[in-house]
């Protein structure tokens, strides 16, 4: 195949992007992508050197992230980025996590279950991972349970809004009318939290400086609304994608069922067979030499993060989903040494990994407590879909209650 006739953007890539990529990957690892005006990677190693070289910067998310929650550190470097991010990382990882919000998941994941008590089967796609990690962002930030609803509405919106490539009129505007909305919302209640600090994020970002002055308002608002896209997409997606994985394998379900501390491979190997986040931009800042070829300065760049989980120069036998499998480092897998690049890598990589394992160890904790079995529904109706980020709308259960 010629490079003039990769379309990364036809149907049949959105239905399966996986022969596409091992032909881009191994006949051409740097292209320039007219149609996208960007060069694309596609190797495990450049992937990660594009990641860790600073003249690869987070210009892109001026246009693909500030327009909707404003200016966040996602679109930061150096010590500006480590000053922010400092703020949020402590309050959702190490002990902060395993004392406040793990109590906070656990009674969320309860409350989510209760209706699958009542029947034998279920969408879980819907009524679970499209709920759960958004009610676990309103939990850690100490917001009031009956805002929930906005809260997943929000979230929506910003979801249609992200996978609408064609920036559809309807779609943009619900988007931006969210943005207000937002901001109508958290306005007083950030007020009201300056005064009366709760043991919360909200109020620790209430309380935080950045060099002796307070976060604003509007950085504390545009903070929050990344948090519910950053936060809510990723592990919404990864949720379903991971059980999808599981009852396709029972074996290996099996497994998990009976030894629990095997939902982190489970998770860990999902997030590298099927990861959701499958292009991630940089803006170069310079001309750099990559894969036999150069990128000049000023170029945007797209690292296909798809392509590079399944290279078999890192993974030995990359199409096949193994939880066992011994050349992905579980105990590493969540954090910034990890060996795969579903979080992506160096100074950016996702400050909210911690916190989505232990949400996937809750959740699948919880489920496979409540049933002796579970199966899938419609086997031949799962469609994995989405350019950017991947996931599966629908993903319905039976099971049999313990
Ligand atoms: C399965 C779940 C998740 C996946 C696969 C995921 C994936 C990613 C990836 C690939 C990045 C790097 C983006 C880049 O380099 O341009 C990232 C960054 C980020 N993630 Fe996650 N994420 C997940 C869960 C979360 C959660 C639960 C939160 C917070 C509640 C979160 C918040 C963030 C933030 C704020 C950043 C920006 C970090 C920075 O710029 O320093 N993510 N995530």
């Amino acid at each position: 195949m010629n490079v003039a006739s990769i379309n990364l953007f036809s149907p049949e890539f959105d239905a399966n992007p996986y022969p596409l990529y091992q032909e881009i990957r191994e006949n051409h690892p740097l292209f320039y992508y007219a149609e996208a005006d960007a060069y694309v990677l596609s190797r495990f190693n450049d992937v990660s050197l594009a990641f860790k070289n600073p003249a690869f910067t987070v210009k892109n998310y001026e246009f693909q992230s500030e327009p909707l929650h404003g200016r966040t550190f996602i679109q930061m470097d150096g010590s500006e980025h480590s000053k922010y991010r400092n703020i949020v990382a402590p309050s959702i990882r190490g002990r902060e996590l395993m004392q406040n919000i793990v109590p906070i998941i656990e009674q969320t994941a309860r409350e989510l279950y209760q209706p699958f008590k009542e029947k034998n089967t279920a969408d879980f796609a819907v009524e679970f991972a499209a709920r759960f990690p958004i009610l676990v962002i309103v939990g850690l930030l100490g917001l009031d349970k009956k805002d929930e609803s906005s809260f997943l509405t929000w979230y929506r919106t910003f979801v249609d809004f992200i996978a609408d490539l064609g920036r559809t009129p309807e779609i943009t505007e619900a988007a931006f009318r969210t943005k207000e909305e937002i901001t109508d919302y958290l306005l007083p209640i950030i007020a009201h939290k300056r005064d009366n600090p709760a043991d919360d994020l909200l109020s620790t970002m209430c309380q935080s400086e950045i060099d002796g002055v307070r976060m604003s308002d509007q950085e504390i608002k545009a903070f929050i609304s990344l948090l519910i896209t950053a936060g809510g997409e990723s592990t919404d997606k990864m949720l379903s994608l991971t059980l999808r994985n599981l009852l396709m394998h029972p074996e290996q379900l099996e497994a998990v069922r009976h030894d629990r501390s095997l939902i982190a491979n489970a998770f860990a190997e999902s997030l590298r067979f099927s990861p959701v986040t499958h292009r991630i931009m940089r803006i170069t800042s310079e001309e750099v030499e990559v894969s036999g070829g150069t990128i000049p300065a000023e170029a945007k760049v797209i690292m296909l993060l798809g392509a590079a989980q399944h290279d078999k120069q890192q993974f030995d036998q990359p199409e096949q989903f193994n939880i066992f499998r011994e050349d992905l480092d579980v105990e590493k897998a969540f954090s910034g040494s990890a060996n795969h690049m579903a979080f992506g890598a160096g100074r950016h990589f996702c400050v909210g990994a911690m916190l989505a394992k232990v949400e996937m160890e809750v959740a699948f904790d919880q489920l496979l407590d409540l049933t002796t079995s579970i199966e899938l529904a419609e086997p031949d109706n799962i469609r994995e879909q989405g350019l950017f980020t991947r996931g599966i709308e629908h993903l319905k259960i039976n099971y049999t209650l313990s």
